[in-house]
């Protein structure tokens, strides 16, 4: 455990905070000030450094741009009314980073650096977390092999770097769902539980062809018999069925998702039936044929909780109910927007304070 992190600081000379438009806030299309830069050299991270936003110099012969040695994480800090900044869980997110870590064979960062890095950026361009509704600063930090070699071995030099982008939500509709029944994300023994940048480079084939059949995203199901469902494109899948809170248990072949973790936690303790658990593509086309399927939604930071409109399968579209009238996903989202702005009790210690 450190005591406080020494981060060497440079600031702007010229802030870009007066330009931005905080009414058009796509995501992660406009980054803040500053980014967090450190190195990784002779066994030990060093060169902690806050700098301007900007390009940076590198070999064209590091591993990550070739073996793809590289990962990333997610997560977002709210603005209160009072002013207060707050980080959802990065708790979580360090323990996830190290799990990527080990999986692409690069070194661990310390879980207590990850967070004060990420604490210390904030702070310094904390004008840049938006206050409207719905709006919040997405953090992205993210390792990089750097070693200028072309031999496929794992990197003995990487850099870890945290940018931040002011957002608004990522998905502005109820999303149209396709199940995917052909492409896989990730099998058993791969690294779909990693937030691989690999991962991620995979998926855009598969969407780009949903995306051309007039889909919002997909729903992949597991590279073996495709009849399990796996995650929801960048999110975790989650249903109501039959009065009870399902979704896909996590295993090798789906990311551990933080708000789905949230998610599963709020309905335990509002007494909700949760079932962590293989779910199968047939049980939900059959709920939505029956209307046991009262609920369905996407679970992740950029998504938050995306509401499921219609699924799609061989051919079938299969509509659900109007997500303003459902009792779970929105009371979930009612909640959890309280807790991460400040507006009810953070009794579960889940906002860390910057
Ligand atoms: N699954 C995938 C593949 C993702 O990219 C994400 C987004 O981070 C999630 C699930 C949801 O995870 P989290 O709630 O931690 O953001
Ligand atoms: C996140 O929710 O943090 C994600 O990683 C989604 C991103 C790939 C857009």
């Amino acid at each position: 455990m450190i005591e406080t992190l020494d981060i060497k600081t440079t600031k702007t000379q010229h802030s870009r905070l007066a330009e931005t438009d905080f009414d058009n806030l796509p995501f992660g299309k406009h980054f803040a000030d500053h980014m967090f830069v450190a190195d990784y050299a002779d066994g030990e991270w060093k060169n902690f450094e806050i700098v301007p936003y900007g390009p940076i110099d590198m070999s064209p012969a590091i591993s990550a741009l070739h073996y793809g040695q590289a990962f990333f994480e997610g997560m977002k800090a709210y603005k209160h009314a009072d002013g207060t900044v707050t980080i959802f869980r990065p708790d979580k997110n360090a323990k996830r980073f190290n799990k990527s870590a080990e999986r692409l064979c690069m070194p661990e960062l310390p879980e207590d650096i990850f967070v004060q890095s990420i604490a210390a950026l904030v702070d310094l361009d904390r004008d840049w977390v938006p206050s409207q509704a719905n709006h919040a600063l997405y953090i992205r930090p993210f390792m990089f092999a750097t070693d200028p070699y072309l031999g496929v071995t794992p990197s003995a030099t990487y850099k870890f770097m945290v940018l931040i982008c002011p957002v608004g939500p990522y998905f502005s509709k109820t999303l149209r769902v396709k199940i995917e029944d052909y492409y896989t994300r990730a099998a058993e023994g791969g690294m779909g539980y990693a937030k691989a940048a690999g991962n991620y480079g995979a998926g855009m084939l598969p969407a780009k062809k949903a995306v051309e059949e007039g889909f919002d995203q997909l729903i992949w199901t597991d590279g073996k018999e495709h009849a399990y469902i796996e995650e929801m494109g960048a999110a975790n899948a989650m249903f109501v069925l039959d009065g009870k809170v399902i979704t896909p248990s996590t295993r090798d072949t789906i990311l551990d998702g933080v708000t789905r973790d949230t998610v599963l936690a709020l309905a335990r303790e509002w007494g909700y039936p949760v079932e962590e658990r293989r779910v199968s593509v047939a049980e939900i086309i059959d709920g939505a044929k029956n209307g046991k399927l009262q609920d369905a939604f996407g679970a992740g930071t950029a998504a938050t909780i995306a509401p499921v409109g219609s699924i799609t399968y061989d051919g079938e579209e299969y509509f659900l109910s109007d997500p303003k009238t459902r009792e779970f996903s929105q009371r979930v989202l009612k909640e959890l927007d309280a807790i991460k702005y400040g507006a009810k009790a953070d009794t579960h210690g889940w906002n860390y304070v910057v």
